[in-house]
């Protein structure tokens, strides 16, 4: 059985991550078109730059929490039969032992240099503008994939959904493309469809299991399922 999941801020929220569209429209207090757009960017970089830096502080102060450990198990037991796609750029995925994962939006810890484009992992500041390890120039961001720019790995995603037997969406409010077109793909490839979030999205096309409640809670409870049928 091939499975895909695709998992969004909601799952990182038991580990202490805020997500994103939070009641007042801002995240962490800005706009979005100010921080996650390249206009923004290039209007107030150290603003930007200020700003990922405590993303990249506070991220690296959570834990894992036990929805990302069960998709670690999965793959334990299903190995690359099992496909985690993640708009998340925290790193609680890897550190719970998920391998085969795709960053669609890119990761905290790692910058890019807009002078050769090499994406070096990187766990330190950015505003402090330090030199690119393989050209010198100081021109590095994060490497997170803005409003408006191009997302990671989509050959490798779609050719997964298209080919996957059930596909599993999690903790995400299914308002951003492409990300959000991946359960009705899925669906008209013949999958079956899994949703497990707060509160149910509004999808595209009729879902076939709709689960309301906290990610730490469906997440290892759906794995055990999935575990107990093989
Ligand atoms: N368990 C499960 N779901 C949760 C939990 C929880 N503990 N807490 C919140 N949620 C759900 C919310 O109900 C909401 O539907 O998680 C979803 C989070 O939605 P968003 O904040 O919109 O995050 P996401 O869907 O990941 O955003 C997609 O938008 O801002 C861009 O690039 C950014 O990757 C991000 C993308």
């Amino acid at each position: 059985m091939r499975i895909v999941v695709l998992t969004g801020a909601g799952i990182s929220a038991e580990s202490g991550v805020p997500t994103f569209r939070g009641s007042d429209g801002l995240w962490e207090g800005h706009r979005v078109e100010d921080v996650a757009t390249p206009e923004g960017y290039e209007r107030d970089p150290d603003a930007v730059l200020a700003f990922y830096d405590a993303r990249r502080r506070a991220v690296a102060s959570t834990h894992p929490n036990p929805a990302h450990r069960a998709l670690a198990r999965l793959e334990g037991a299903i190995g690359d039969r099992l496909l985690v796609v993640t708009q998340n750029v925290d790193d609680l995925h890897e550190r719970a032992g998920t391998r085969n994962l795709v960053h669609m939006h890119g990761e905290l810890r790692r910058a890019r240099c807009l002078a050769c484009d090499a994406r070096p992992d990187w766990d330190d500041d950015l505003r402090d503008r330090p030199r690119c390890p393989r050209c010198g120039e100081r021109m590095l961001r994060p490497d997170v994939v803005w409003f408006g720019e191009m997302p990671y790995g989509l050959d490798r995603i779609e050719q997964a959904v298209v080919a996957c037997d059930v596909f599993v969406s999690i903790g995400t409010s299914g308002e951003v493309y492409p990300a959000a077109g991946y359960v009705a793909l899925a669906a008209a490839f013949g999958a079956r469809t899994v949703e497990l979030n707060l509160e149910p999205s509004d999808p595209a096309v009729p879902l076939d299991d709709v689960r309301a409640g906290r990610a730490g809670e469906l997440v290892p409870a759906w794995v055990e399922e999935v575990l107990a049928r093989r």
